[in-house]
C-alpha cells in the first residue's frame, strides 16, 4: 500500500509527538524535517517507532528543547562528537541530527562533515526511496520533499540511488548490501545503472567491516523470499568477496552427456522452502551452506555417474571457518549449523530403504533436540521436479518422522543419558578410570541405541556386567 495524496500522509501524522516536534521546531526557528527510512516506511504502511529527525541548523538544540517540552518520561542522550541526540519517549526513539554534507575520502567509510542544507542532506542518502523528507514545521505541515522521485520509485518498486551510482557505492561501500536487502525485503528491482556499480564497486566491499556486511546478508536471509537477494549478489559479483564458497556451487558439467545439477540454484530454493516453513535464521544458514561440500567432493564414477560422496561431512568441516571469517557468531549457533549440516542426508539415507527402529534411535540420538530442525531442512531439501519421485520422499519422509515419535514415546533417546555411568561402573567394578570404562560405556550406548538393551537401568547393569567379564572385570560383592 503506498499512501496516494497528501491528505493521507498528513493525517499519518496527526499524533500529538509530531505536533510537539512541531512547536517545538517553530519556536526555535529551525527548519526541521522527518527523514529516510521513517519516511519510506511511513509511505508502505510499514509504520516504526524509529523517527528521524533533520534540522537545519543544530540538531543537539532541538533534541534538549523537544526533550524538556515532553518533560518527565523523555529520556534525552546526547552524542557530542557526532553531533547527534536521541530523545526515547514512550516507544518512540526520535534521533536529530543537523543537516550534512559529506565528502568522502576513498580509503575509509568515515566522511568528512559539513553543516549543509536541507539538499545537501538528501543528496548524501543511499536510495531515492531514502532519501525523502516531510517538512514539520506548522506552515508546511505535512509537505513532501523529494527531489530524486523517490515516491514514485517506491510506487513502481524500484532501488535507485538519488545521485550517480558510483559516487554513492564509493563514498559508502556498505550501501551495495543495503541495496541488495532492500531490494529483498521490499521485493524490488534494482535499477540498471544501479545494478551496473554494484558490480564495478563489489571490490570496495573489501573497507567495509564484516560485522556490517553480516547485519546486511542477515536481513536478506531473513527475508521472506531470500533467494531474491542471493541472485542478485551472484549476478552482481558481491557474493563472490563474502561466499566463494557458494558462489563456486554455480556450475553444471556434463561428462559423456550427464549432467549434475546446479546446486548453487538449488541450495537457493531448498533456502527458500526453509524459509516458507517459517525457518528460523540459523536454519536459514545451515540450509544456505548445506551443500557447500559439493565443490571438493565431485567425481565422476563410470559405473554411478556423479556423485558427491561425503559433501555433508566435508561441508560440516568448512562451517567454522566460513563463521569465523564472516564475523558469525563461534557459539552454540555454530554448533547447531555444523551438526545440521553434517547430519543433513542421514534421515535421507534411512528413509531409502526400510526404515529400522535402530536407524532412527541414532538419528535421535545424534540429533537431539535439534532433529524436528534437521528433518525440515531434509524436507525443504527435495527440489526434485519430478512429481513422482518427490511424492516418493515426503512419504518416506512421514514414515520416518512417524517412527521418531514412536521410538521417542518408548525409548527416550532425545536427550539420551545412559542409565549407567561411569562412576557406577568404577564402583560397580571397584576400578579407578580407565580405558575399559569407556569402552563399556560406548558398547552399552550402542546396544541401547541398537534395540539389543531396554533403556532401563537393571537391563543396563546386567549388560554392564556381562561385558565387564569379557574384558576380564568382576563385580565386587559386598
Ligand atoms: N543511510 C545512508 N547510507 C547508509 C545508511 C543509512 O544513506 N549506509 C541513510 C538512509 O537515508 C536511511 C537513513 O540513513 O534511510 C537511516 O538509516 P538506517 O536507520 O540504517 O536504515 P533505514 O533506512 O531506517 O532502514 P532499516 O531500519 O530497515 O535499516
Amino acid at each position: 500500500m503506498i499512501l496516494n495524496d497528501i491528505a493521507q500522509l498528513r493525517q499519518q501524522l496527526d499524533t500529538p509527538l509530531f505536533a510537539q516536534l512541531s512547536q517545538t521546531a517553530d519556536e526555535l526557528g529551525l527548519p526541521c524535517y522527518v527523514v529516510g527510512g521513517y519516511v519510506r516506511d511511513l509511505l508502505i504502511g510499514r509504520a516504526t517507532n524509529d523517527i528521524d529527525v533533520v534540522v537545519v541548523g543544530s540538531g543537539i538544540e532541538m533534541a534538549r528543547h523537544f526533550a524538556a517540552s515532553l518533560g518527565r518520561g523523555a529520556h534525552l542522550s546526547v552524542f557530542k562528537n557526532f553531533g547527534t541526540a536521541q530523545v526515547k519517549y514512550r516507544e518512540a526513539e526520535v534521533e536529530f541530527v543537523g543537516a550534512r554534507r559529506e565528502s568522502y575520502n576513498r580509503n575509509s567509510r568515515k566522511p568528512i562533515v559539513e553543516d549543509g542544507t536541507l539538499q545537501d542532506d538528501q543528496n548524501r542518502r543511499d536510495f531515492t526511496i531514502n532519501a525523502m523528507a516531510i517538512c514539520l514545521n506548522k506552515d508546511h505541515f505535512g509537505d513532501l520533499l523529494d527531489p530524486f522521485g523517490g515516491l514514485d520509485d517506491l510506487k513502481d518498486g524500484i532501488i535507485r540511488t538519488p545521485l550517480d551510482p558510483d559516487i554513492t557505492f564509493s563514498d559508502d561501500p556498505l550501501r551495495m548490501m543495503r541495496c541488495v536487502r532492500f531490494a529483498t525485503q521490499l521485493r524490488f528491482l534494482i535499477e540498471e545503472e544501479t545494478f551496473e556499480a554494484l558490480g564495478r564497486n563489489a571490490d570496495r566491499l573489501q573497507i567495509v567491516s564484516g560485522e556490517r556486511i553480516i547485519v546486511e546478508l542477515n536481513k536478506i536471509i531473513e527475508s521472506p523470499q531470500p533467494s531474491r537477494g542471493f541472485v542478485e549478489l551472484h549476478r552482481s559479483g558481491l557474493l563472490e568477496k563474502i561466499l566463494p564458497e557458494l558462489s563456486a556451487l554455480d556450475i553444471v558439467e556434463t561428462c559423456h552427456g550427464r549432467k549434475h545439477k546446479n546446486n548453487f540454484y538449488h541450495t537457493l530454493e531448498v533456502l527458500d522452502n526453509v524459509a516458507e516453513r517459517g525457518g528460523e535464521l540459523w536454519l536459514r544458514w545451515a540450509a544456505l551452506l548445506h551443500d557447500v561440500g559439493k565443490t571438493k567432493s565431485k567425481r565422476w564414477d563410470p559405473a554411478i555417474g556423479w556423485t558427491f560422496h561425503n559433501h555433508n561431512f566435508i561441508g560440516e568441516k568448512m562451517v567454522p571457518g566460513i563463521f569465523k571469517r564472516l564475523k558469525l557468531p563461534l557459539d552454540d549457533r555454530l554448533k547447531y549449523v555444523k551438526k545440521l549440516v553434517g547430519l543433513h542426508m542421514r534421515p535421507i539415507a534411512i528413509a531409502d530403504d526400510e526404515v529400522t527402529d535402530s536407524a532412527v534411535r541414532r538419528l535421535l540420538f545424534d540429533a537431539g533436540d535439534d532433529i524436528d530442525d534437521l528433518m525440515l531442512l531434509c524436507e525443504a531439501d527435495i527440489t526434485s521436479k519430478n512429481e513422482v519421485r518427490k511424492q516418493n520422499f515426503l512419504q518416506n519422509f512421514k514414515m520416518v518422522r512417524e517412527k521418531l515419535v514412536m521410538i521417542e514415546e518408548k525409548d527416550r533417546i532425545r536427550n539420551f543419558q545412559p542409565p549407567v555411568d561411569g562412576t557406577e561402573i568404577m564402583k560397580l567394578f571397584n576400578i579407578q578410570p580407565c580405558r575399559a570404562i569407556g569402552e563399556i560405556k560406548t558398547a552399552l550406548k550402542d546396544a541401547i541405541l541398537d534395540g539389543q538393551v531396554p533403556n532401563e537401568h537393571d537391563a543396563a547393569l546386567a549388560f554392564v556386567i556381562e561385558k565387564g567379564h569379557t574384558l576380564g572385570l568382576n563385580p565386587v560383592t559386598d
